[in-house]
């Protein structure tokens, strides 16, 4: 079977990393291509993870960059059409849902080839969210759908999604987790730091939704600045937020100086170094996806800064609270951390390392009994 994996943006490269290593455990049977669309292209936001992760480089790198949605879509789709013509593939995987998973979803279908979707059947139920809009084109089109808990499966289910295309494997983000948890402990980024276990918050915060608008990205600052007063907030910044940090006059909450203090920012981080610092932070702030699952299996409390998930399970089983954009409201679930009264949470069912075995297996079964769904 020939296989291309697709990543993209920085979210994928731990999620793509466990796969791969999974499907060269079946090199007679699977042969693989890992294409890059170069939606990510800094060396921070992209190269770093590679080394971290020890990924193999990609194969092709189509080199897309940044633009509006639609540029950026269409661009990548053009291009892998060429790659999908050329290269002919049995099967695409995508992973997440970013801009890249949608457009190479399309391509794929479009000329006959069989996609699987891994991390299927979120939803946040929030059109204003590009990656909703992404989930739900490639849900829709996919063959296969890998599914990290039981909200994702009652979702597809919901939606008239036959039940044999779908695959309950659990966290592929979470072997990646697993695996590197230990070589992350021993990195001594928090020694030279000078923090201390549980003396410190680590924050992200790129969407649109937050840092787009003056007035809301002012109140969460504002919010910030005074939990900082108790602890430091260190904040590897998304290049999106620095911009418009800077373009609202705002970059005066930051501390750009050498002592962690107040809301400290640094270049975005490997991805080892963010899971050292995340492993013994007091409280992890962020209005990221993965990180709410993150947190989840690291057992911190994680303060969300969204009015809604598509990762349901983290706050029914796990440590995350969604406080949307109010200040006040991130201050109230401050407090709660601070006190002692934040949910520990447990880790979700199948967040255990296997995923990614899970999902090869299944792609051999399938191909041993020649069945493509
Ligand atoms: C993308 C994903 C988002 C994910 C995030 C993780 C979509 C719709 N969004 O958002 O789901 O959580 O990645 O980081 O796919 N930029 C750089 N260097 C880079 C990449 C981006 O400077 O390597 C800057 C550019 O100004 C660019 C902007 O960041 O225009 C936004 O990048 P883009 O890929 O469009 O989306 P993200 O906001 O990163």
């Amino acid at each position: 079977m020939k296989i291309i994996n697709i990543v993209g943006a920085r979210p994928n490269f731990m999620k793509m990393a466990p796969i791969i290593e999974a499907m060269n455990k079946h090199p007679g049977q699977i042969n693989h291509l890992l294409v890059h669309t170069g939606q990510h292209y800094d060396e921070k936001m992209s190269q770093a993870f590679f080394v971290d992760l020890g990924m193999p480089k990609p194969d092709i790198n189509l080199e897309v960059g940044s633009g509006s949605h639609a540029e950026q879509t269409a661009r990548i789709m053009v291009e892998f059409e060429k790659v999908c013509l050329r290269e002919t593939p049995d099967l695409v995987i995508v992973v997440g849902d970013v801009n890249s998973t949608m457009a190479c979803t399309i391509t794929a279908k479009k000329l006959g080839i069989k996609v699987a979707h891994v991390e299927a059947g979120l939803r946040s139920r929030d059109m204003s969210m590009p990656e909703e809009i992404n989930r739900l084109c490639t849900d829709v089109l996919c063959d296969y759908l890998f599914t990290t808990d039981h909200f994702a499966n009652e979702n597809l289910a919901a939606e008239g999604v036959p039940a044999d295309k779908v695959f309950f494997v659990g966290n592929v983000m979470i072997d990646t987790l697993l695996k590197h948890r230990v070589m992350a402990a021993t990195l001594d980024l928090s020694r030279r730091l000078g923090l201390t276990s549980k003396g410190y918050a680590t924050l992200t915060m790129h969407r649109p939704g937050n840092v787009d608008d003056k007035g809301v990205l002012t109140g969460i600052l504002e919010a910030l600045a005074e939990i900082s007063q108790q602890i430091p907030i260190i904040f590897p910044i998304h290049p999106r937020t620095k911009k418009m940090a800077e373009e609202f006059g705002l970059a005066h909450f930051f501390n750009t100086g050498e002592k962690v203090e107040g809301i400290w920012i640094t270049e975005p981080l490997g991805y080892l170094e963010f899971l050292h610092l995340n492993m013994n932070a007091k409280m992890v702030l962020t209005d990221s996806g993965g990180l709410q699952e993150e947190t989840t299996v690291l057992g911190v409390p994680c303060i969300t800064m969204r009015p809604n998930t598509e990762r349901p399970i983290t706050c029914e089983v796990g440590s995350n609270v969604m406080v949307g954009n109010s200040k006040q409201k991130i201050l109230d679930q401050a407090r709660q951390v601070f006190s002692g009264e934040a949910p520990q949470g447990r880790v979700p069912k199948k967040w255990d390392g296997h995923a990614a075995e899970r999902i090869v297996e299944v792609l051999v079964d399938t191909m041993a009994k020649g069945v493509f769904l």
